[in-house]
């Protein structure tokens, strides 16, 4: 696949909440096809500070006027820095990488579960999923109600349903606690994941009871971004893997998970 390395033009940085934007960047040449999953490296700035680059993935893509979004919680001092960047600035982008989400017949129902920025490779894969036919179902989890977004969007290609801890907004709990998971015969073809380990792990244990198959996305610490350093890999029934090449999407009887 076609992959670009370019600076891109920031054309907005928008903070829907204090800890979360989402930063729209405008790229100099046209958009190669990217898929629900895949991410990119972001070079934040050229200092001992942040040298690396920091994988996110791609939240949307408008083709036509080559603009590319992510979102993006604030975390340590790259994602601080990034967030107070401003229009007009350039920022370096390696993209698009990973692998992406398999598809599921049309017709099927489709169960999406993100926490936090988790959410983010679910505004394309719900898309797809709409123009697939799949019947779909989102549920986002979160500490309070600050942290459920974009249920606007997500509410274009199915139903919405949230949980928080502190009950401020859905049900109360975990998304496990959901009582979409309650009804004996889970009535989903395909489970879609990606937040915190412990949420997929969680989500993944539900899947496996229920016989349902599922994919979760791992968001594993990286460093080169392209298979080369081996700091990202996580264990599978074939042996270590590497989340940046062979992943991040990974079905979950894949992954030597104890779950
Ligand atoms: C494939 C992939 C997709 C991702 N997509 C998104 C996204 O869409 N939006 C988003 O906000 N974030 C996403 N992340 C996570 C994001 O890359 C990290 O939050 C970011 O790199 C942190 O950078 P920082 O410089 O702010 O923090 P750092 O200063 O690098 O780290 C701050 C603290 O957070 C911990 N930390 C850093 N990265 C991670 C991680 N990946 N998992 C667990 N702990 C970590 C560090 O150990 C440290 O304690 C993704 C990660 C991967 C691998
Ligand atoms: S981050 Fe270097 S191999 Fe994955």
């Amino acid at each position: 696949m076609a992959k670009i390395i370019k600076d891109h033009e920031v054309i907005e940085v928008r903070f829907p909440v204090s800890d979360s934007y989402i930063i729209s960047l405008r790229s100099p040449v046209e958009i190669p096809a990217v898929l629900p999953g895949n991410f990119a490296e972001i070079q934040i700035e050229n200092s001992s500070d942040v040298f690396l680059r920091r994988p996110f993935s791609i939240l949307d893509v408008d083709y036509e006027n080559r603009i590319i979004s992510f979102l993006i919680k604030i975390i340590g001092k790259g994602t601080k820095k990034l967030g107070e960047i401003r229009r007009g600035d350039k920022v370096s982008l390696i993209y698009p990488l990973g692998n992406s989400f398999s598809l599921p017949e049309p017709g099927k129902r489709v169960l999406i579960v993100g926490g936090g920025s988790g959410i983010a490779p679910f505004v394309q894969l719900g898309r797809i999923l709409k123009v697939n036919s799949n019947d779909v179902t989102f549920l986002i989890g979160g500490k309070s109600k600050k942290d459920i977004l974009l249920t606007a969007l997500f509410s274009e290609f199915g139903e919405v349903l949230s949980t928080t801890e502190d009950g401020s907004m859905g049900e109360k709990g975990f998304v496990t606690d959901h009582s979409v998971f309650k009804s004996e015969n889970l009535p989903f073809d395909r489970i879609y994941s990606c937040g915190p380990d412990a949420m997929m792990k969680a989500v993944g244990r539900i899947s496996k009871q229920n016989e349902i198959d599922c994919e979760v996305s791992l968001e594993n610490m990286m460093a080169c971004g392209f298979g080369a350093c081996l700091c990202c890999i996580t264990e599978t029934v074939e042996g270590n893997k590497r989340v940046c090449k062979e992943g991040p999407v990974f079905n979950i009887n894949y992954l030597k998970w104890e779950i």
